[in-house]
């Protein structure tokens, strides 16, 4: 059957799902990280001005494209975009919503993967009377690190053949059976579990269980608030760039979820509450589990050394020793458990948009498409396992991950409120509205909204050497140019400060590949439309 006909059952599983899509892996690892790499309370103004001027305008933004889409029979992006104006390329920039799902999941699902195979270790008490060091040797061993130049980390491809297995069988049982179902069993198994371990972590007290501080002294680095890093460009877009992953905002995924809605289903209450519900697990919980536990055990000043997804493989199964035999089985049963929950809800939403596509445009069944979405993701998720060392993963995370989604929410709010017009764009999200979005989000959707993203994009482009903003214009008032910083988009574009020709090379491979997935989808959104789509222009 094709998917083109499907309803979500209800509104709390429609909720449930459009949450566990938000609610990922961001919430719990990448927050913490960025929080502290950003200065804890330096971080958290920027963020929650990012959320109300960008993150949840583009909620509703995306909601409506995908709501109206859907009502005209396009359940992924290229045709969602191709219906709101006249021009026939608006429909390649709709290939972002297919891209970056389906490279995301490719890369997501093998983190995912290492969270279900977490799980299985904490319950099998592998990590029993292991030291910090071999821990982090374990996940090196893990991930097949340091054997050469091309590693087959045999384990952990098995858990991800599993994970992308679950996946598969999930979206195989469509939108109100598979994709709703899990969200409706997954996210309050993952609230319970979260509200276990923030509890757990919040009344650590000094000297319990080998602990050096009391863990609420990882609440004030993260609450107390610093005022002088409004001024610094660095944390503003690194708290954006957060706002966007943990969102999935700029995907194509809501979007998707979105078109299996009635024409006149609530779209601004909805989008709001899942929005929300995402911030309480990011905010409250994420905040709650691994800053104060590493605090309570390793002291503030160890925060420095977490970073990326892999720190809470390699310092949480230690730290959950302290608890005793059966506690730690518990902590690291519940903490990687919650993760692979947080995992799953969100990478079948990557998987969806791109079957939705290939069932609208070339009429695949469900089976059909599910299989295909499986086969592309596997054969695109082997270069990061086998080459993650070398940076392939890295290059997907930050082309896919982070650089993409930037330029797809550009150019969707370019063209829904500029292009389709402000005027339509209010009506359809307030088209059978629960809620009165205040009017002043009107304005806030036209001017601020897409200035707030142009910002973004450039400062990404162009981010000076350390983030320093200010020394950087003054350098260039002097005739001194400007440094790029190896991070931002040109730095990392130009390899600014790689030497290891080996990286280079992967990374350049990698990248070709990556457009060639691109070029790809554009040449069977080319086909879908002269073959199949063509009589559904308006
Ligand atoms: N929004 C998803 C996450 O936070 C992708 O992991």
């Amino acid at each position: 059957m094709s998917g083109t006909n499907e309803r979500w059952a209800s509104r709390l599983g429609l909720i449930l799902a459009v949450a566990g899509n938000a609610v990922g892996l961001g919430n719990f690892l990448r927050f913490p990280a960025q929080a502290i790499q950003n200065g804890g309370g330096a971080f958290i103004i920027p963020y929650l001005v990012s959320l109300v001027v960008m993150g949840i305008p583009l909620l509703w933004v995306e909601w409506a494209i995908g709501r109206h889409g859907g009502q005209k029979g396009y359940h992924s992006t290229p045709g969602m975009l191709d219906v709101l104006g006249r021009s026939s390329l608006l429909k390649y920039f709709g290939i972002f919503g297919i891209f970056t799902n389906l490279v995301v999941a490719a890369y997501y699902c093998y983190i995912e993967s290492w969270t279900l195979a977490y799980t299985f270790f904490s319950i099998t008490d592998v990590f029993n009377g292991m030291s910090q060091g071999e821990v982090v040797q374990f996940f090196k061993d893990y991930l097949g690190s340091g054997e050469g130049f091309f590693n087959i980390p045999y384990t952990a491809l098995i858990f991800f053949a599993i994970t992308l297995g679950l996946n598969l069988w999930i979206l195989s049982r469509g939108i109100s059976g598979g994709i709703e179902k899990a969200g409706k069993i997954l996210m309050p198994l993952l609230i319970i579990f979260g509200v276990f371990l923030a509890i757990r972590a919040l009344t650590l007290d000094r000297g319990e269980y080998g602990t050096v501080e009391n863990a609420v002294a990882g609440l004030n680095f993260l609450w107390t608030p610093h005022f002088d890093s409004l001024a610094n460009p660095k944390v503003w877009l690194a708290a954006a760039g957060q706002v966007f992953f943990t969102l999935s905002v700029g995907m194509g995924s809501i979007h998707c979820y979105a078109a299996y809605l009635r024409k006149n289903d609530d779209i601004a209450l909805n989008a709001a509450s899942a929005g929300f519900m995402n911030e309480f697990v990011e905010v409250v919980l994420g905040g709650s589990v691994v800053i104060p536990i590493a605090v309570a055990y390793l002291g503030l000043a160890s925060l420095s050394t977490f970073s990326g997804f892999g720190m809470s493989f390699m310092t949480l199964p230690m730290l959950f020793e302290n608890w005793g035999p059966l506690l730690s089985a518990v902590g690291g049963f519940t903490w990687f458990g919650l993760l692979f929950f947080a995992g799953i809800t969100s990478s079948i939403a990557m998987g969806q948009p791109v079957m939705a596509f290939l069932q609208d445009s070339f009429k695949f069944t469900r089976f059909k498409s599910t299989m295909a979405f499986g086969i592309a993701v596997l054969v695109l998720a082997l270069p990061t396992i086998i080459l993650y060392d070398h940076g392939a993963f890295d290059e997907y995370d930050f082309w896919a991950g982070t650089f993409s989604l930037v330029v797809f929410a550009l150019a969707e709010s370019i063209i829904f409120l500029w292009i389709f017009g402000i005027d339509n764009a209010w009506e359809e999200i307030n088209r059978g509205a629960d809620i009165k979005i205040p009017i002043i989000f009107k304005y806030v959707l036209k001017y601020v909204t897409p200035t707030f993203i142009m910002i973004v994009f450039v400062g990404s482009m162009i981010q000076p050497e350390g983030g320093n903003w200010a020394l950087a214009f003054e350098g260039l008032f002097n005739g001194q140019g400007w440094n790029l910083d190896a991070g931002s988009v040109l730095g990392t574009l130009f390899h600014i400060g790689v030497t290891d020709s080996d990286k280079i090379l992967v990374t350049n491979l990698t990248r070709l590949l990556l457009v060639s997935v691109y070029v790809i989808l554009g040449v069977l959104v080319a086909i879908a439309w002269k073959v199949n789509l063509k009589e559904k222009r308006v």
